[in-house]
C-alpha cells in the first residue's frame, strides 16, 4: 500500500504539473473570452496605450441600425455571424456597434440590465473576437438624456456600473463609449460635468480599459473646445462625428427635416470641398495635439440618396485625411441606409468598399 500511494505521488507530481501545464496552454489558445479564472483578474493589466489602441482600431465600420434600435431588428437589421467574418476579410479592424442599452433595462431601481439582453451582447463581442477585431460597445440613443438628463443621470449610472463589471475581464480589444452624440438638453457643460462621474463609475472595474468620448453638440469638431476630461485618466479616445456638408451626406434623410429639398447635392471634390474636409478634420487633430489625446472619427458617410460616385469620393477623401492626419475611423454604417454592404445578395458595394479600404 505504501509502496504504492508513494509510486502514485510521485509519478503524480510531475503529472499533475503536465495537466496544469496543458491547461494553461489550452486556456491560452481558447478564443478570447471575457471569462476568465479569478487569477486573471486579479493581475493588474497594465492596460493598452491608448494612441497604441487607436492605431489597432485603424479602420472600422459601424454595426449600425441593429442594437441601438428600440428592439433589435426592428430597424431591418439583426446581426449574424458571417458579418464578422465579412467585415475582417476586408480589411477592417473594428467593429463600433451601437447600443440601446437603456431600452433593456428596468426604469426603476436597481435598473437591472436583461440578462439575456447581455447574452447577445456577449455574443457580438465574442464574434468580433474570434474574428480579431476590435470591438467598441457605444453606448446609443439614450434620448430621455437628452430631455431630462438630471432624472436620468442616476440609470444612466447604474447602467455603465453593470457593464463595466460584466466586462471586466474582457480582453483589451473591447473598447467602450460613453454616449453617442449628446446634445440639446444635455449641453456641452452639462456633459462636462457628467463625464468625470461616468469615468468614475467604469473605473473600479476596468482602471486601464481605454474609453471613448466625443464632445457636446453631437460629437462636433468645433465643440472640441468645449471638451473638459480628467486630466490624470490617459486611458481615454477622444471622438467626433462628421458629415459635412451635412446638404450633401444627408440629402433625402426621412429623419432630417426639410432634407428632401437638398436631393441632387453632389461632392465632385473640388478644391474648395476638399479644403473644408482638411480644415475641419485637421482642426480636430491639432486639438488632440495640444490636448495630448488621441482622435477616433467614429462616424462619418453618406446617405444612399446621394449619387454613388459623389459618395465614394467623399469617403475616400474623408478616410484618406483622417488617416494622413493620425485618426482611427468608423464608416457608418455596415448594411442599412448609409450601407457599404447589402445584406441581401451578402455583398459589399464594390464603390464604396474600395473607397475605405483602398490604399493610403
Ligand atoms: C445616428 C443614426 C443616423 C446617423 C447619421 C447616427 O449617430 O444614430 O440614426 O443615421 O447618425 O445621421
Amino acid at each position: 500500500m505504501q509502496t504504492n500511494s508513494s509510486l502514485r505521488l510521485c509519478v503524480s507530481a510531475p503529472l499533475r504539473y503536465i495537466i496544469l501545464l496543458s491547461v494553461l496552454l489550452l486556456a491560452a489558445c481558447a478564443p478570447v473570452s471575457w471569462q476568465q479564472p479569478a487569477w486573471v483578474s486579479a493581475i493588474q493589466r497594465p492596460g493598452v496605450d491608448p494612441f497604441a489602441q487607436n492605431q489597432q482600431l485603424g479602420r472600422g465600420i459601424n454595426l449600425g441600425n441593429a442594437l441601438e434600435a428600440p428592439q433589435e431588428g426592428a430597424w431591418g437589421v439583426i446581426i449574424y455571424e458571417d458579418y464578422f467574418t465579412a467585415i475582417a476579410a476586408a480589411g477592417f479592424q473594428h467593429v463600433r456597434v451601437p447600443i440601446r442599452w437603456n431600452a433593456h433595462a428596468l426604469a426603476a431601481p436597481p435598473y437591472t440590465i436583461d440578462p439575456d439582453f447581455f447574452a447577445r451582447i456577449d455574443w457580438v463581442v465574442e464574434q468580433a473576437a474570434a474574428n480579431r477585431l476590435l470591438v467598441i460597445l457605444d453606448f446609443h440613443h439614450y434620448e430621455e438624456m437628452f430631455t431630462d438628463h438630471p432624472g436620468h443621470k442616476a440609470r444612466f449610472l447604474s447602467l455603465w456600473k453593470q457593464i463595466a463589471e460584466h466586462y471586466a475581464d474582457a480582453p483589451d480589444s473591447v473598447l467602450f463609449e460613453l454616449l453617442n452624440e449628446p446634445h440639446d438638453g444635455l449641453t456641452s457643460s452639462a456633459w462636462n460635468e457628467m463625464v468625470p462621474d461616468v469615468i468614475a463609475t467604469i473605473r473600479p472595474s476596468n482602471p486601464t480599459r481605454n474609453l471613448i468620448v466625443g464632445p457636446g453638440n453631437w460629437y462636433n469638431v468645433s465643440q472640441l473646445y468645449t471638451l473638459t476630461l480628467p486630466e490624470a485618466d490617459k486611458h481615454l479616445i477622444v471622438s467626433i462625428h462628421y458629415y459635412e456638408p451635412f446638404h450633401f451626406t444627408h440629402q433625402g434623410a426621412d429623419w432630417v427635416d426639410g432634407s428632401s429639398a437638398w436631393l441632387g447635392t453632389t461632392w465632385s471634390g473640388t478644391n474648395l470641398e476638399q479644403r473644408n474636409v482638411e480644415g475641419d478634420l485637421g482642426n480636430a487633430a491639432a486639438w488632440g495635439k495640444k490636448n495630448g489625446r488621441p482622435i477616433y472619427l467614429g462616424e462619418f458617410g453618406a446617405y444612399s440618396r446621394a449619387d454613388m460616385d459623389s459618395r465614394a469620393r467623399y469617403t475616400a477623401f474623408v478616410a484618406r485625411t483622417a488617416e494622413e492626419l493620425g485618426m482611427s475611423w468608423a464608416y457608418w454604417e455596415f448594411g442599412a441606409s448609409f450601407g457599404a454592404y447589402e445584406r441581401g445578395t451578402g455583398t459589399w458595394r464594390e464603390e464604396l468598399l474600395t473607397a475605405l479600404v483602398s490604399p493610403k
